[in-house]
């Protein structure tokens, strides 16, 4: 691995430039740091000091039926344990301790539908629906312990099923609705899912997609699957296996009202969720319960500087990535927050909707992507003016790096100026935000995450002597557990330990992204250093893309590159040789667009499709992805001398410039 990203990405770049010429700064605007739930920079060096103890004060913070034993059991690098000995239950902390503390009126999601319905469901409602579903999962044989999986679109349906599952302490596997059936039906096989909730059909832009149907073509086969539970929610017809499958709002209103919170160990699993890795088969990240929940309960309370009485929030996110998981379910309803969830896209029915949103229900704090504020760039600041957006007082990003122009850009068009930004950086694996500004502490500067939240160790290693860089460009490393870090791989300890830990050892947890360190110790993540590809925020690996690009019939071979992207950050190009003397045109393109859809899911379709007769390959064999990304990117093209055929090299940029010709 090196420490150049597979992408140098010009947004990168741009934060590279603007650190070199010492950016203009952000210091906490007075008003914002007057009221700030942290504002005493001391905190960084209290959690420094004695670590273990910050994130117990933390873990205080939740409700435990068991009070834990040791904080952090840390004696089988990388296998840690934390709080260990206590007991609790994610659901009782989301709901039944604000019910029981008289807040049960408030609301917990502003729902609205595409259509322009709207549901307003209070902590109390959601506590009902919650028991019920949770009374019903077991009524339909589903104990502690068994996995369910979750196929949903945005709908409240999706919340209540989480809940329900760590109500009764089934791990739940979500899978993005995004995603195929076929990606989904693997991640059941690879899960053992006793379960599926899923939907009669979704709504997208004003269409409804058949869901359950889609599911039911590739679901056959799986021993472990017993029971398909089908919200319906667009009224879209579908076949229902007898036997096997029963509609959510039949089994719910069979189902008990009650249903006691199950106290669980601190370590009993939360959740799995797949994500992308550097080989074409997804990682199954397990998260437990104790920690995860002390991580994100606190990271939203102080990034987003929560004051859940009054604040609006809203996470613009799917809740089948991990930024759903953690910044619209566990971290806001631990907290007692006012969420909104918006079904729809952020062009459907109109460019403005979400600057309608934020006005029709006053949102104070707005957490997006980078790529949804470079699309709203683009469709340009007429947009939100016709809105009143002087409700927002904080904005956070997440996902993917800021570039400093869209940084400013959601600094004045959509902050007034007067809000600050905390740009987030964490993974899938680390549960919870790592790196970010303190709203009402830390000084920004656009383009960079900053410096790790207090509690939290990051460290730029130089990459073959692995020492600590105080100053340039490095491997991002974690060098402290933390307690919402994932736990393991599920069904593969190995392959945790040898993707994490194996570079430098059970204690240094590899992050697989590059990032610069500058002078005030302040962190710019690049971009990966594996084969993983980040498009408009989905993370995806070339790997798993490649596999879907040879299922179609006439490819013989494939390679898959991440090249910058003005909208996207990244955009998938792939290098494909067909099988014989086939000749590639727009049919075939379109076939293998298809296949990817079918396998993987529309978002991962190549952008860009390159026939090539041969890819570069060393003389064993291994394609160099390397200088396929050279000459994607138009840079010189790296050492050539170890590649088996060197023409092949000029032929591929010959096509390259043709390409890029006719595309100007
Ligand atoms: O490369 C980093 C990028 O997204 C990766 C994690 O992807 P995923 O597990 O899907 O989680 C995304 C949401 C937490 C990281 O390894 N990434 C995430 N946030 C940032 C980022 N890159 C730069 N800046 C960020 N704020």
């Amino acid at each position: 691995m090196s420490t150049e990203p597979d992408t140098q990405t010009s947004d990168a770049l741009d934060s590279e430039l603007a650190a070199l010429l010492d950016v203009e700064r952000f210091p906490p605007p007075p008003e914002f740091r007057e009221q700030a739930l942290l504002k005493d920079p001391a905190v960084y060096e209290q959690a420094a000091r004695d670590p273990l103890a910050w994130w117990a004060s933390e873990a205080e913070q939740l409700h435990w039926f068991r009070r834990w034993d040791t904080v952090l059991e840390d004696s089988n690098p990388p296998f840690y344990e934390w709080f260990v000995g206590g007991t609790l239950n994610a659901s009782y902390n989301c709901l039944d301790r604000h019910v029981e503390a008289g807040i049960g009126g408030r609301i917990a999601l502003h729902w609205r539908g595409e259509d322009g319905e709207e549901r307003d469901i209070t902590y109390a409602q959601l506590l009902a629906e919650v028991k019920r579903l949770a009374s019903a999962l077991k009524a339909q044989g589903i104990a502690k312990g068994d996995v369910v999986g979750i196929y949903l679109p945005m709908i409240p349906e999706v919340v209540v099923s989480m809940l329900a599952c760590s109500r009764i302490g089934a791990p739940h596997n979500v899978v993005f609705g995004g995603f195929s059936a076929e990606a989904v039906r693997e991640r059941m096989e690879f899960s053992q899912a006793k379960l599926l909730i899923t939907v009669d059909g979704a709504a997208r832009k004003g269409k409804t997609a058949p869901v359950k149907d889609r599911v039911d073509e590739v679901m056959g086969g799986l021993p472990a699957l017993e029971k398909i539970v089908v919200v319906r929610s667009k009224g879209t017809p579908c076949q229902m296996q007898p036997g096997r499958d029963v509609y959510y709002e039949e089994i719910l209103a069979e189902a008990d009202a009650e249903c006691p919170a199950e106290p669980l160990d601190a370590e009993h699993p939360l959740y799995i969720l797949y994500t992308s890795g550097s080989t074409a088969k997804p990682k199954g990240i397990l998260h437990t319960t104790g920690g995860y929940l002390t991580g994100v309960c606190a990271t939203h309370r102080y990034v987003f500087d929560l004051k859940p009485e009054r604040d609006v929030y809203w996470c613009a996110a799917d809740v089948g990535w991990v930024t759903g998981h953690s910044y619209i379910v566990y971290g806001p309803l631990c907290n007692a927050a006012t969420s909104v969830m918006w079904e729809g896209a952020p062009d459907y029915p109109h460019k403005g909707i979400w600057w309608e949103l934020i006005e029709r229900y006053g949102v104070s704090i707005l957490y997006c992507a980078p790529t949804a504020i470079r699309a709203c760039i683009k469709w340009g600041p007429q947009w939100p003016a016709k809105h009143d957006l002087s409700s927002l007082r904080l904005l956070g990003t997440v996902g993917e790096p800021i570039n400093p122009k869209a940084w400013l850009w959601y600094h004045r068009v959509i902050g007034g100026e007067r809000c600050p930004i905390v740009d987030t950086w964490w993974q899938t694996e680390t549960g919870a935000i790592m790196i970010t500004p303190l709203p009402g502490i830390t000084e920004t500067k656009p383009g960079s995450a900053t410096r790790p939240l207090p509690g939290v160790f990051a460290e730029v290693l130089e990459e073959s002597s692995g020492e600590p860089i105080t100053e340039g460009q490095g491997l991002l490393v974690l060098t402290r557990p933390w307690p919402s870090m994932l736990r393991t791989l599920y069904k593969e300890p190995e392959r945790f330990v040898e993707t994490y830990f194996e570079r430098f050892g059970p204690q240094t947890y590899l992050v697989g992204d590059a990032a610069r360190r500058d002078r005030d110790a302040y962190l710019w993540v690049i971009g990966r250093i594996d084969d993983v590809v980040n498009v408009s925020g989905h993370r995806l690996s070339t790997a798993e893309v490649e596999s879907a690009i040879v299922a179609h019939p006439d490819v013989a071979e494939a390679a898959v590159i991440g090249q910058h992207d003005e909208d996207t950050g990244q955009a998938i190009v792939a290098f494909v040789t067909l099988q014989g003397d086939l000749e590639g045109d727009e049919g075939t393109i379109e076939g293998i667009r298809a296949t990817v859809a079918e396998r993987i899911g529309k978002f991962a379709r190549p952008k860009r499709i390159i026939w090539s007769e041969d890819l570069p390959k060393t003389r064993s064999g291994k394609i160099m992805r390397r200088l396929l990304r050279d000459i994607a990117e138009g840079r010189a093209l790296g050492d050539v001398t170890t590649l088996r055929d060197p023409a092949v090299m000029e032929q591929l940029q010959h096509k390259i410039s043709e390409r890029q010709a006719e595309e100007d």
